[in-house]
């Protein structure tokens, strides 16, 4: 056993957070940590790392613990060093060596005692020993899985964001290999490539690793427990994310039925000591009634979570009917080129999600439509536009020394403080919640705060980077809720395809540096991908089906609304074309399914005790996974190009 939480009991003040609850971590889990918003996971983390201290039971840990910490605290970290040299930290020793063996070198060139030379093969053998001739290779392999380019290892650390460079230290972290890693939200700062990597990475990790994250999809992959902070205890539950939401719905049922059953038999009891208490004959006993009534452990009720939102986001000004205009904008950072005069246009109910992979560019053509950000093109603002942008950095100008209620009347939105309490209690904040200070709030919770000012600054387009970052579950509810209400416009960008389901009426895609827009809801721009792909196969029907998704004027650019493409020359060959690149397509995504099917199989057997228990078929196993992931991006990127032709193609046909 790695490390052991006993009967412990954690209390900020008179607000219990843990109440005698135990924990035995032990090498090889890979734990899921969840829980809503506030309920206590990084304060228990810290528990584990030994800055706080428990009021009652014990935490021990095994002699020589190394524990790796990954959150958010990492990011006072500065240094002007390359983050090659920042992830190659993790080896401290080897690096130290490595130091000694050139001095050596440079000793042993005027100066061949033996002695040095036993020092210079002693150090070799130990730095063989450390594998420090890999430990370039492999600090560039972990920063390249998280996202980097192979120039940008050279690059300074302090060029980079703050997300990147929380990448950086997460790849240093599990570089360390320390005997539980624990990580506390490590998806708020990863895109989905690199979680995917992460998550490879992780299941053949060695020693205990303990995740926080509010993304299921995530832990599903991950976890063989989850361990659940909820009404002040800890709950385990052993398996995968799905495994513990069958256990968990039984478990509430039961919980329901005996807090049901207690009630009942609360009221009984209830009503004979009314009855008796004033009967001299009875008193005693009723006394005595109500005695163990008092003692009695309560059952508590199951959690519904939070009720729907009432208020209405109503907004000040009507902005005309035209909020933005881009004309021919370009935009590139060194040679990297991320828009390429393009155009779009926003308009007034336009509800706008910004999706794909980061580095395409998402949050900088954010910033570009809100006018802070320098490039090459025209940008006309519309007339009346009130504009309000959320992004990570808004948790950060919170201020920490103000009470949450204050923060709000100090931003100046004009509001009574029962209408920002009324707005308080959507955001989750209920009773003396609205007097705690900014400081001591959990990353979910300055979330709320920070979203909550961006809602009610009376703006009527509102401007929304990654705004479910930190959420648990319930909030993105309420944030969706929220929205649905918000009588504004807003363009957000957002990895959590639930989420950008629930709310957006337009789909934007930078494709080639260029903004596609899709209009229609995420699913059913879903639904458009598959038939696309599906058109393909039935080839004579393919000139209907192309007249049918211009009817439809999906995907096509906004400019065009003929009714019926004159088939020229050129449409034929077109055509032709389109044919040819739709078989294509359809191969490769045959390609895909099977590949897919393969590692999900090997999967499974990665996760298989009679796999992970054997060191060599652990091994032939995951590198036979390696090498199916391979071709799975390949063939991705495969898919990926015969997509954007396809959509070129259609896009003449349909103008022609
Ligand atoms: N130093 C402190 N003093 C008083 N209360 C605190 C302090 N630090 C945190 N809290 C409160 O304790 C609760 C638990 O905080 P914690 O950060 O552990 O939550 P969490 O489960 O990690 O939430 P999230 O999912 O939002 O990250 C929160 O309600 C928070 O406001
Ligand atoms: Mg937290």
């Amino acid at each position: 056993m790695l490390i052991a939480l006993q009967d412990i009991t954690f209390e900020f003040g008179s607000r219990v957070i843990l109440e005698n609850s135990s924990w035995h971590i032990e090498p090889g889990d890979r734990v899921g940590l969840i829980g809503l918003n506030g309920t206590g996971k990084s304060t228990l983390l810290r528990i584990i790392n030994g800055e706080y201290s428990v009021s009652k039971g014990s935490v021990n840990k095994s002699k020589n613990l190394t524990i790796g910490f990954f959150n958010q605290d990492l990011l006072s970290f500065e240094t002007d060093e390359s983050i090659l040299t920042v992830g190659m930290m993790a080896f401290g020793k080897a690096l130290e060596l490595e130091k000694e063996i050139d001095r050596l070198t440079k000793e042993l060139e005027h100066d061949q005692t033996e002695e040095l030379l036993h020092q210079f093969s002693d150090a070799l053998h130990e730095f063989e020993a450390l594998d420090g001739y890999n430990m370039k290779h492999k600090t560039a392999q972990v920063l390249e899985g998280l996202g980097f380019t192979t120039p940008d290892l050279d690059r300074p650390y302090s060029e980079f964001s703050g997300g990147w460079r929380m990448r950086v230290l997460l790849a240093r972290l599990i570089l360390q290999q320390p005997d539980v890693l624990m990580l506390d939200e490590p998806t708020n700062h990863l895109d989905l490539p690199s979680i995917e990597w992460l998550e490879r990475y992780l299941v053949g990790y060695n020693g205990a690793v303990i995740i926080v994250s509010h993304d299921r999809y995530f832990l599903d992959r991950m976890v063989n427990g989850i361990v659940e902070v909820y009404q002040q205890q800890l709950h385990h539950y052993s398996g995968s994310y799905a495994d513990y939401e069958v256990e968990k719905e039984l478990r509430r049922e039961m919980q329901q039925r005996a807090y049901e059953n207690q009630q009942d038999y609360i009221r009984q009891q209830e009503r004979f000591i009314e009855r008796f208490k004033a009967k001299a004959s009875k008193a005693a006993q009723a006394q005595s009634i109500a005695k163990r009534l008092d003692k009695l452990e309560r059952v508590e009720q199951v959690d519904n979570g939070p009720s729907k939102i009432k208020i209405n986001f109503s907004i000040d000004k009507t902005p005309g009917k035209i909020l933005c205009t881009l004309n021919n904008i370009s935009k590139a950072y060194g040679a990297n080129e991320i828009l390429k005069n393009t155009s779009a246009e926003i308009n007034r109910g336009d509800k706008i999600a910004l999706i794909g992979a980061n580095g395409k560019g998402k949050s900088t053509l954010l910033r570009i439509i809100f006018g802070m950000e320098p490039m090459e093109g025209e940008r006309v603002p519309g007339h009346n536009v009130v504009t309000s942008f959320y992004a990570q950095h808004q948790l950060e100008s919170l201020d920490l020394n103000s009470e949450i209620l204050d923060e709000l009347k100090n931003f100046g939105s004009g509001r009574t403080e029962l209408e920002l309490r009324q707005l308080l209690g959507c955001f989750l904040f209920t009773g003396d919640d609205v007097f705690k200070k900014i400081r001591i709030l959990s990353g979910g919770e300055k979330a709320r705060v920070a979203l909550a000012k961006t809602i009610i600054s009376q703006a009527n387009f509102l401007m929304l980077d990654e705004p479910t970052n930190h959420l648990d579950m319930n909030s993105v509810q309420m944030l969706i809720d929220a929205l649905d209400k918000y009588e504004g416009s807003f363009v957000l960008v957002s990895h959590d395809r639930y989420f950008v389901s629930q709310t957006a009426n337009k789909i934007w895609e930078i494709v080639d540096g260029e903004i596609k827009e899709f209009k229609g809801t995420y699913t059913e721009y879903e639904e458009w991908k598959k038939r696309m792909a599906a058109q393909q196969t039935a080839i004579p029907a393919k000139a209907a089906a192309t007249t049918d998704h211009k009817k439809e004027n999906k995907p096509a650019p906004a400019s065009n609304n003929n009714a019926a493409a004159p088939k020229g020359a050129i449409n034929k060959e077109v055509q032709r074309e389109l044919q040819k690149q739709q078989k294509q397509f359809s191969q490769v995504e045959g390609q895909l399914a099977s590949l897919k099917e393969r590692k999900a199989r090997l999967e499974a057997s990665l996760g298989d005790p009679a796999t992970y228990n054997d060191r060599t078929k652990f091994a032939q196993v995951e590198s036979e996974y390696q090498e199916v992931q391979k071709f799975i991006d390949r063939a991705n990127e495969q898919y990926e190009q015969l997509f954007e032709k396809i959509m070129q193609l259609e896009a003449t046909l349909v103008t022609n």
